[in-house]
């Protein structure tokens, strides 16, 4: 199924043609198809079932609020790395008991606030983070809920910047620390154990890593279990794949990828927690962007797009591949441009030699693929105001982020008085 595709010449998102959006809006400008999202939610949990399994949306991939009420209303979960995040979770719908609370620095301000709400889970990574939350809870006459996070010391093989489960990466607990810190978790008063946590890493495009980690899960769950500890959820983490390039590494079917959880831990007798972000909202976001001029460089032709790297930074951080498409393609032979924006660094590149059908200064361009850590990357460098955020449904259109105007963001500083 495809929600983002062309009718007679025109680009289209489901029903709305992008240029339409291009006139109301400008650009640059996200545009997301809320019946892609359906499709992938549906698409979750056909294979992960809600009587064993929740959906734990991973919120950091896309934080518009639109984008999460969507999901909240089809029963998602969320998985949370700040109290902001835990906020628009809940704001948007999200219910407390199915929210659990990552990362590694959890502050002791953000661990009140999650308790007071009730989350179902905190995944813990390390022994001074698990101290803490002791303090807070009994301070505040509570059990946290907590699930400690393992390092299994797996190379997910996916670029080194998003690689999470190797045992030089900061996350989670050394695998040889792992007995000591459930032992200790289970003598502090104000810490409840529940489960184990893993997370090896994004954009995964293969199975191997994910089936040594899953055995990891099942492993510990009877050692653990064994020493008396309770086990009763196992949070797979998120990292599946999307495929950003015909021609690129494809990610496994999310069937293969649930089929595998679901064979190794489906019979423990344990609430199976995932956490997708990319495999969720990846593909279900374009951005559209405008051709503002061709310059032919000594070796390169330049297509200098509206769009820079503070709208979409994925290109300069990860040499990330992001498929570029002319809105309405003119004919003639395709050449090779150097698509970059219009910030004050090299980096600022979209994509090298990459080859497109002729285009012309106001012609648009979509990015592909660009639905997950795309607008929530997005900074307003340059004093570029931030991008904003259209969500399409079938023939209808809404904008859930405006563009914010010069006022409002020089407001922010404050100038010294004379
Ligand atoms: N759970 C935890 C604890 C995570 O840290 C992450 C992502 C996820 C779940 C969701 O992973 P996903 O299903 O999206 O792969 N900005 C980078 C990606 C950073 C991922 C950070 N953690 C990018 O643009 O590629």
């Amino acid at each position: 199924m495809a929600f983002f595709d062309y009718h007679e010449g025109q680009f289209y998102a489901e029903n709305v043609a992008l240029e339409k959006i291009a006139q109301q809006v400008q650009t640059p400008v996200y545009c997301y198809s809320a019946s892609a999202l359906r499709h992938n939610y549906q698409t979750y949990i056909k294979h992960f079932k809600p009587e064993n399994s929740q959906v734990c949306y991973a919120v950091k991939a896309n934080t518009n609020q639109a984008i999460i009420g969507l999901l909240a209303k089809m029963g998602s979960g969320a998985d949370v790395v700040s109290e902001g995040e835990l906020r628009r979770a809940l704001q948007a719908g999200i219910p407390a008991e199915k929210i659990v609370f990552s990362g590694v620095a959890k502050t002791s301000r953000e661990m009140r606030f999650a308790l007071q709400q009730g989350i179902f889970q905190f995944n813990v990574e390390s022994e001074p983070e698990l101290e803490l939350l002791n303090e807070v809870a009994l301070s505040m006459g509570k059990t946290a809920p907590v699930a400690v996070r393992i390092n299994p010391d797996i190379d997910a093989h996916t670029h080194a910047k998003i690689s999470t489960g190797k045992a030089s990466n900061k996350f989670g607990i050394a695998w040889s620390s792992i007995p000591a810190t459930y032992a200790r978790a289970a003598e502090l008063a104000g810490i409840r154990v529940q489960g184990i946590d893993l997370h090896i890493g994004s954009q995964l495009t293969e199975l191997a890593p994910f089936e040594q980690a899953f055995n990891c899960l099942a492993e510990l769950t009877g050692v653990l279990r064994a020493q008396g500890h309770e086990i009763s959820v196992l949070d797979i983490g998120g990292g599946l794949g999307i495929s950003y390039e015909v021609d690129g590494p494809q990610p496994p079917e999310l069937a293969d990828y649930a089929a595998l959880a679901n064979n190794i831990l489906g019979g423990l007798g344990c609430r199976i927690l995932v956490e997708p972000g990319r495999s969720m909202v990846g593909n279900t976001g374009i951005l559209l962007s405008e051709v503002i001029y061709l310059k032919r460089g000594e070796r390169d032709e330049f297509l200098i797009i509206d769009a820079g790297m503070n709208d979409l930074l994925r290109p300069s951080m990860y040499d990330a591949y992001h498929e570029i498409l002319a809105v309405e393609p003119a004919s003639g032979e395709h050449r090779a441009f150097q698509v970059v924006g219009p910030i004050c660094e090299t980096g600022d590149t979209f994509a090298y030699g990459r080859q497109l059908p002729p285009l012309q200064s106001g012609d648009l361009v979509a990015i592909m693929n660009a639905g997950a850590y795309g607008a929530v990357m997005a900074s307003t460098y340059n004093t570029r105001p931030l991008v904003p955020e259209v969500l399409v449904d079938d023939d209808r259109f809404m904008v859930i982020r405006k563009r914010p105007g010069y006022d409002e963001i020089i407001g922010l500083d404050t100038a010294l008085a004379e």
